[in-house]
């Protein structure tokens, strides 16, 4: 099947995975109405697909993406936004995807652009990444999710900092704060990206869906109710030949071989 996209790059991988391209060098991938609209849209087009068990979404070594497009946005009036719905489309089709996506951060995650990285699953870095939620700068304020995100990420005390004064962090201030998950050299980005996707692909797509599926409630739960949900779906597990295929095969020393049963 061909992807045939004009703001992102595909790569579907044979090991299960797909490797998506932040692709508008001219705006240093500013996110605009095409490229969310697309991106919601392969989305879409592999969520019952399971060639594609899990994604990488990564940019250029300069930007995995700048922001918003402020060109595109700077004549909104309120009711154009208000009626357009700004970006909830591919907010909402980011954040309802059932499969994991890790966004590779090279260079600039700015505004939209460090929204979209939150939104993944997990962040993995290059030593060049830098986050920040600029909007200030530009007489607003983040509009896809990052004070709500950024702020459960790295705690008040830097979400407000970041916020207010509109600094970027480093990689290696994101990753002390535990924004992204690992920091890598540049030149290694994307293949420790792509050896994570393969290995997650190589799972029971059951289980891989489900401990998403619980890190995630870990947001939307108290500690007692989120307990209570691990448990059952830990027990609903036992439904499933995979836990029987991969408990045997840690038994009989060899690779289990799941089948998304
Ligand atoms: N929107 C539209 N175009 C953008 C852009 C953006 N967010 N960011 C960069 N570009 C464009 C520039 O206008 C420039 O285009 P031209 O060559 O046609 O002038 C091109 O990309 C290259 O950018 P620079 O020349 O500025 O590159 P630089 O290396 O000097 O600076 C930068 C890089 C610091 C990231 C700078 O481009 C910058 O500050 N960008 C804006 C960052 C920002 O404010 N992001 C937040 C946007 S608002 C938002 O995202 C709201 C929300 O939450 C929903």
């Amino acid at each position: 099947m061909a992807d045939a996209y004009s703001t992102l790059l595909i790569e579907r991988h044979a090991d299960g995975y797909a490797v998506v391209t932040l692709n508008r060098p001219e705006a240093l991938n500013a996110l605009n109405t095409t490229l969310t609209g697309e991106l919601g849209d392969f989305l879409e087009s592999v969520a019952d697909d399971d060639s594609v068990r899990c994604i990488v979404l990564t940019g250029s070594a300069k930007a995995f993406a700048a922001g918003a497009d402020i060109k595109e946005m700077a004549d909104q009036a309120y009711a154009d936004m208000y009626r357009g719905n700004f970006f909830a489309r591919a907010h909402d089709r980011v954040a309802s995807f059932r499969k994991p996506i890790i966004a590779a951060v090279s260079g600039y995650a700015l505004g939209g652009g460090c929204e979209l990285a939150m939104l993944c699953d997990f962040i993995i870095a290059s030593e060049t990444a830098k986050f920040g939620q600029p909007e200030i700068n530009l007489g607003v304020a983040p509009g896809i999710g990052g004070s709500q995100r950024l702020t459960r990420a790295v705690g008040k005390a830097k979400a407000m900092d970041m916020c207010l004064t509109g600094r970027m962090m480093d990689a290696a201030e994101a990753e002390r704060a535990g924004l992204v998950s690992r920091v890598v050299a540049s030149d290694a980005l994307l293949d420790e990206a792509r050896a994570a996707a393969a290995k997650i692909a190589g799972q029971s797509i059951l289980a891989v869906m489900a401990n998403k599926e619980l890190v995630n409630a870990a947001f939307e739960t108290t500690l007692a109710q989120g307990v209570v949900f691990e448990r059952r779906l830990f027990h609903s597990l036992f439904a499933f030949d995979d836990q029987k295929e991969g408990m045997a095969a840690f038994v009989e020393k060899r690779k289990p071989a799941f089948t998304g049963r």
